[in-house]
């Protein structure tokens, strides 16, 4: 059952703080209020100045309130960051009643096995997503409970970040007087928003180029195997613009949005764009052709990053559902041609969806993370304690918390 009620995402980016208000009756999530604000404590997706950040984040609640009507108490929130770590690793019990089938206490058992890592003192797990079960050697099991067996494995991946960073973003939300209901790890929450689960069953990357950051998820078999926060955004796009063109960053970013293409074969020869005058300099003329080939150089790298991504988590040649690409930097007329042309795969731009009203608003690929943030544990099949478990905490005492959220839920099902 999908919850009923209000919810809210709040996505604490680089360049911007967007919090989406929805209202969910157990059918569908309709988008009632958004809230954009410019974003200036942030570098590369981490909180670098916290009073920056507060007033962000206050002035995108507040008016997600105000064209909501509606008071945000709490949200779930993305976090991100290169300080994000992710690894597999597996887990196995024996099954406590021979003669009677896995029950929930199997299942927690064996995601606690799974759990069972040396965490470094600085670093907290963030999720532990179990990617499939099996019992007594049949494998590729999503829902053990109900099943006769004796041994239960289950192959789980696993998210830790830094403490420091995630208790400055919570810090920061809850100074505005919300609560953090979950922390998200951002590209999971744009997996919400943008992929399609047949796209996770054929194998998927997907990439939220935003600001500063570029945020990866690999799924495969329907299940994520590998997640990358990677320090490259549409901001290194604009620097080397500034750099390459001899121009103020803001007109660099200006001249981006504005005449920007990443593949300088769209472009004819000649074209040329007036550069307006700063400091004493008088306007001039450069070649949309030479900006294009600067923008197509950084995306053409970041491309072979994700490449290097695919490599990292042994998927070559198993993605047939491609790239997805969300963020902000997805809105670059030629980004899926260049994308397409290195990674030699199919490549779309992922557009939220999965939420009505609004669309006009949230429906440009850089809200995907806001969305999914929005959406994240209210779809219908979003029990997802049962195959994610989200061990944020800031007191010592959430795991146990979790685990006896995720057991209730394992007891509904087992009831079903
Ligand atoms: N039409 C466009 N063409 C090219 N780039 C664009 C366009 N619109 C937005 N961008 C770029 O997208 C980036 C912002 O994307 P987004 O809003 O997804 O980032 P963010 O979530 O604030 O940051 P991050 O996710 O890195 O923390 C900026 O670099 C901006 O210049
Ligand atoms: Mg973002």
């Amino acid at each position: 059952m999908a919850r009923e009620g209000l919810i809210a995402g709040i996505d604490v980016g680089t360049t911007k703080v967007a919090t989406i208000v929805g209202r969910t009756d157990g059918a569908g999530v309709q988008v009632v209020g958004v809230g954009v604000a410019p974003s200036n404590g942030l570098r590369k997706g981490v909180v670098v100045n916290l009073d920056e950040t507060v007033r962000s984040l206050r002035d995108s609640v507040r008016l997600a309130e105000r064209s909501s009507g509606l008071r945000v108490r709490e949200a779930n929130v993305g976090i991100t960051g290169t300080h994000i770590q992710s690894l597999n690793n597996k887990g196995l019990v024996a099954v406590s009643h021979r003669d009677k089938p896995v029950n929930a206490n199997d299942v927690q058992r064996v995601l606690e096995s799974a759990r069972s890592i040396a965490v470094p003192q600085d670093k907290q797990m963030l999720h532990l997503i179990p990617r499939g079960y099996t019992v007594d050697g049949h494998r590729g099991i999503t829902e053990p409970v109900g099943m006769h067996g004796f041994r239960l494995d289950v192959e789980a991946h696993i998210i830790l970040g830094e403490v420091r960073p995630i208790e400055n973003l919570v810090k920061c939300v809850q100074s505005v007087g919300v609560e953090v209901r979950s922390l998200v790890l951002e590209p999971l929450a744009t997996a919400e928003a943008t992929l399609t689960t047949d796209e996770r069953e054929m194998g998927v990357i997907l990439a939220d180029i935003g600001g500063g950051t570029t945020d990866v998820a690999i799924f495969r078999d329907g299940g994520v195997c590998h997640t990358a926060v990677l320090p490259v955004g549409g901001n290194l796009l604009s620097n080397d613009i500034s750099v390459g063109l001899h121009c103020p960053l803001n007109a660099a970013e200006e001249l981006k949005i504005k005449w920007g293409v990443a593949d300088p074969e769209m472009i004819k020869a000649h074209d040329d764009i007036v550069l307006p005058s700063f400091g004493a300099e008088q306007t001039r003329k450069v070649s949309r052709v030479d900006l294009a080939e600067i923008i197509n150089a950084r995306i053409s790298e970041l491309m072979e990053m994700l490449d290097t991504e695919v490599q990292r988590a042994g998927c070559q040649g198993l993605l047939s559902a491609g790239l997805v690409i969300s963020g902000g930097t997805a809105n670059l007329p030629g980004i899926e041609a260049v994308a397409a042309d290195v990674l030699k795969m199919p490549v779309r731009v992922g557009e939220p969806r999965g939420v009505q009203g609004l669309a006009d608003t949230v429906g440009n690929p850089a809200f995907a993370t806001g969305v999914g943030l929005l959406l994240w544990n209210v779809q219908p099949e979003g029990d997802k304690e049962t195959r994610m478990i989200n061990h944020w905490s800031h007191s010592g005492s959430a795991w146990e918390r979790l685990a006896r959220r995720a057991r209730w839920r394992l007891k509904e099902l087992v009831r079903r």
